[in-house]
């Protein structure tokens, strides 16, 4: 088998897919972008993944991984925040599989890059509870206990109080641009939320992922937790790397 995969990225803003070298989780070649349609319908996502995989020259003995803005269970949707409703009850990897006519595994976009963090940064998980966030459109989380993963925690949505019952309505950077916060303004609001995550989930550490974390080193300085604040080591690519990992893993 290949020791190279391809990752594949949807994202509420762009779908991009790439190769990437598995023993390194190097990115390998071009990293092709292609906006979301809008409402994002199955069949032309489903169509912008194959031609993804035709861009990308991904040959037949690499396995394919898609990281999924949604929790994914056993490959299907249970729910869906960002992308059209019609994907509830869907079962995706099966979908993605006939889109390009071979196995394909399909993921949480946030576990994805959490897989990356863990498989390609030397991080110490030793009995630790480390909670991993991606800061995007929407927000997704992935907790991993002693290197583990406990996969689809959706911890973007949870209530902050009686008037923000959906965290990341009120607090991704996505609504930071909606609304014109200054990065001041909406690390106030991901402080809050950080509390509420770490009063729930006791964590040893929090790693930022997403865009905005190219800014860490400026708003780090305004948070105040208990944990361990450290940025996502493979910044934007993380999703497509960990998505290449964990088929190739499957594979395996
Ligand atoms: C979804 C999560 C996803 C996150 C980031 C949330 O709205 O519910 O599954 O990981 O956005 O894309």
């Amino acid at each position: 088998m290949s020791t190279y995969g391809m990752g594949i990225d949807i994202g509420g803003s762009s779908i991009k897919g790439a190769l990437v070298d598995i023993e390194n989780g190097c990115v390998y070649g071009e990293v092709h972008v292609i906006p979301t349609p809008s409402e994002a319908p199955a069949e032309v996502v489903g169509e912008t993944v194959a031609q993804l995989v035709e861009l990308c020259g991904a040959t037949e003995d690499m396995p394919i991984g898609i990281g999924f803005p949604a929790p994914v269970v056993r490959g299907r949707i249970p729910s869906m925040a960002n992308l059209s409703p019609t994907w509830v009850g869907m079962d995706v990897a099966e979908f993605f599989t006939n889109c390009v006519s071979r196995p394909v595994s399909v993921l949480n976009d946030a576990d994805a890059a959490g897989i990356a963090q863990f498989s390609y940064s030397h991080i110490d998980s030793h009995e630790q509870v480390i909670v991993f966030l991606t800061l995007g459109t929407g927000i997704g989380s992935a907790i991993f206990y002693d290197g583990k993963l406990f996969p689809n925690t959706e911890l973007g949505h949870i209530h902050l109080s009686s008037k923000i019952q959906n965290a990341e309505k009120w607090a991704a950077p996505s609504i930071r641009t909606r609304d014109n916060l200054s990065l001041e303004e909406w690390t106030q609001r991901i402080q809050l939320y950080l509390s509420r995550v770490e009063d729930l989930f006791n964590p040893d550490s929090f790693i930022l992922g997403g865009g905005i974390s190219e800014h860490f080193d400026t708003f780090s300085k305004w948070l105040t937790t208990g944990a361990t604040l450290l940025p996502a080591a493979l910044r934007n690519h993380a999703g497509i790397v960990g998505a290449a990992r964990y088929a190739y893993d499957a594979r395996a």
